[in-house]
């Protein structure tokens, strides 16, 4: 019997059970995290490796990216520490069978990504080795200097990092079409501010 994280909320239609705050916190913050983290990414990559200009605002762009990058790592194993801890709500009622399966392994498969993705910049600027941020101080290695192999692990983080963002696209798209197209309270679990209160 997995465990249930739930609050419930009194609408005019009856009690709908969403996230806790905490769960819905973690959510918007990691949100927010991933939307500067992944245009500063794609524009350092092609300032510095597409335009080859290595100017000190190309450099801080990479040291914005590894800083922001840990601590969405950490942000990131708190959260799951917490949802394999506290659980989640039961599915949405109005949910087919299928659109659960599916809804559960696109979580499941972003929740892996959003681990892969920052493992393996961090794998990769150990190996590099470039882990200086702003010059003003060092991440820690987490694993020995060899720069062929870091070049392979760049490659699979932009690879693994593309997959999140493919996915993330599924996702917003699933919340929209419920929240807009099937009028359902998919969207309030995770906002009760759009759950509907006919
Ligand atoms: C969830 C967190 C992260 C996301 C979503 C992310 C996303 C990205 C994206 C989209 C790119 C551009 C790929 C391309 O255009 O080919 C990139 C490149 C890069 N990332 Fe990350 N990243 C994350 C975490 C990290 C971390 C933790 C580090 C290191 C501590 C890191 C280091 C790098 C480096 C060095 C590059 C350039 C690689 C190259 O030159 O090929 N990233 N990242
Ligand atoms: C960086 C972008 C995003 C990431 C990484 C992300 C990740 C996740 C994850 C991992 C879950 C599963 C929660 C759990 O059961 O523990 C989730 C749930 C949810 N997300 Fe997102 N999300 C993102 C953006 C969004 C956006 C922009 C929206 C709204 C437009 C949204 C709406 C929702 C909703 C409604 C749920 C609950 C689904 C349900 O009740 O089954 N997400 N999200």
């Amino acid at each position: 019997m997995p465990r249930r994280n739930i609050q419930t909320v009194e609408t005019t239609s009856g009690s709908i059970e969403v996230y806790a705050p905490p769960a819905r916190a973690y959510h918007w913050i990691v949100v927010a995290l991933i939307a500067i983290q992944v245009p500063i990414g794609l524009y350092m990559v092609y300032r510095g490796g597409t335009l080859n200009i290595w100017d000190a605002l190309t450099n801080n762009l990479y040291s914005s990216h590894k800083l922001l990058g840990v601590i969405i790592l950490a942000v990131v194993i708190a959260r799951l520490a917490y949802r394999l801890r506290a659980g989640a709500p039961h599915p949405e009622p109005t949910l087919e069978p299928w659109q659960r399966s599916v809804s559960e392994i696109t979580h499941w498969a972003i929740y892996l990504l959003l681990l892969l993705v920052p493992v393996l910049g961090y794998v990769g600027v150990s190996m590099y080795p470039a882990l200086n941020i702003f010059g003003a101080f060092s991440l820690p290695a987490i694993a020995p200097p060899d720069k062929a192999t870091a070049e392979a692990v760049f490659y699979w983080h932009g690879l693994a990092a593309f997959a999140l963002i493919g996915l993330i696209g599924m996702h917003v798209g699933a919340a929209i079409f419920h929240y807009a197209i099937r009028k359902d309270n998919v969207l309030g679990r995770m906002l009760p501010g759009a759950l509907r209160k006919p």
